[in-house]
Formats: C-alpha cells, structure tokens, sequence
C-alpha cells in the first residue's frame, strides 16, 4: 500500500492496540466505510459449505456487524467477536446476533465450539506471529471439519495507513503456510478486486481431524550438538 509508513515490528501488541483505538475514535466513520463493502457472493458460498450441525459460526473481527446480519437473514446463527467496543456498539445497532468483546488472539470460547470460523478483512490488523496464533485459535474453537473463511489484502508489505491503522499484506503462499501449520486444509484460494480497491486473496479451509494434520516439522539441529542424529 503506497501510504503506509514502514514499521519495523508489530509483534509488541502496541500496534494492534494503537488500531483498536482509531476505531473506537470513529465507529461512525467507519460504519459507513465497511457498510458498502459487499461480500454477499463469498458470505453465500461458505454458508452452502458449512457442515450440518447444530453449531454457531463465530465472525471473528466482526466490525460494525454487516456479515452477522447477513449471516441472521439466512438463518445461520453466528456470533461476533471483536476488540473495539465502538464497533461493536455500531454493530449492536445492527444485528440481533449475540457480540463478544474480545481477542482472537485469546478466543474466549471452548474448543470445537463452531462449525465456521468467518474472519473477513480482519487478520490483517496483525503481525504475522500474532496471525500465526490466532490460526490456531481458529482451528481450536473449530469442530472436526469446520470451515474457515480468511480475507486478507494481496502484496508483500506491512505498516500503517494514513489513520493509524497497521496493516499486514500476504503473498499467497504465505497464506497458504500459516493454514496448513495450524492444521488446515485449503479448499480454495483466490485473488478478487474486492471489496474495496486493490487486490485481496480469499480463502476457504476446512479443519482437518488431528488424526490428519500434518506432523511438526523437526526442530533445525543446533550447531553446538557434537552428535546430531
Ligand atoms: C477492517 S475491520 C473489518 C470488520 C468486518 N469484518 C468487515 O468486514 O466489515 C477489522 C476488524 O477487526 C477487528 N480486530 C482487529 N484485531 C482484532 C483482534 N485481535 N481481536 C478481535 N478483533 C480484532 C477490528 O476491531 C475491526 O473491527
């Protein structure tokens, strides 16, 4: 992103909390600014693919509501987390749907709570360490081929953009690796102009069974091991 100031590191939290409060400072604005995003076509296809149980969809970073609505008018019962309570209080105005505030970072849910994770434009706010946890976090709160949804913003940099906000760009393959580390299996994943200019990669996971996850990769040997095995 051409107005983003280089940051040398995010990993802190000091970021994320620095983002978190530019929302809280302008729910309204941004109410307004994700209201036009328009993300029916991929909200309708991950609903068709949810598995059949009796289980909600957590919208994880659900912003000013607009998806939950959706989520509700389909009759799919979901529910939102998010850090900022001015979001959240534009998206108590917005959707019946139960709201949480809280981290992805710490879901405050038991595992295999869900049979979808949906997490539109939101992981984007972290530092890649701090993505690679809430990924996990995901697959946690996921049953046993649960479906994930992650939209994040296509290119190779990170920063801030002219609000303050940090942002963290991915390559898909990057993508892709942050998935299949914490256990997921990819079902799609495409670039779209959508919703808002510039590019964006999209992707749709399934939560594998442990019996199927792949295995740790080995720790790398140390140089100061006389033996290596
Ligand atoms: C760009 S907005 C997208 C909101 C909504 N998903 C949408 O598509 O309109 C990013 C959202 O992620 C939330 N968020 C960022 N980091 C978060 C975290 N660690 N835990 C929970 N929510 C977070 C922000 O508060 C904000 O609501």
């Amino acid at each position: 992103m051409s107005h983003q100031t280089e940051v040398k590191s995010a990993g802190d939290g000091e970021l994320l909390k620095q983002t978190i409060r530019r929302y809280d400072a302008s729910p309204r604005a941004y109410a307004w600014r994700f209201a036009v995003a328009d993300m029916r076509i991929e909200q309708d296809l991950f609903s068709a693919c949810l598995p059949r149980r009796h289980q909600p969809v957590l919208d994880a970073g659900c912003g000013t509501g607009r998806d939950l609505a959706r989520f509700r008018r389909n009759g799919v019962a979901a529910i939102g987390l998010d850090l900022s309570q001015g979001l959240l209080g534009a998206a108590r105005r917005c959707t019946a749907s139960p709201l949480v505030q809280g981290d992805m970072l710490r879901v405050p849910f038991r595992r295999a709570s869900f049979r979808g994770v949906w997490c539109c434009a939101s992981l984007l706010h972290l530092a890649p360490e701090q993505a690679a946890l809430a990924v996990g976090e995901f697959r946690r709160v996921l049953s046993d081929e649960g479906l994930l949804f992650i939209l994040v913003r296509a290119g190779s940099s990170h920063g801030l953009d002219s609000s303050g906000r940090w942002f963290q760009l991915y390559e898909r393959t990057e993508l892709e690796g942050l998935l299949k580390a914490a256990g997921f299996a990819i079902i799609s994943l495409t670039v779209r102009p959508r919703p808002a200019p510039g590019r964006w990669l999209a992707v749709l996971a399934a939560a594998r069974t442990h019996a199927h996850a792949e295995p740790p990769p080995r720790p790398a040997t140390a140089i100061s091991e006389p033996f290596p095995s």
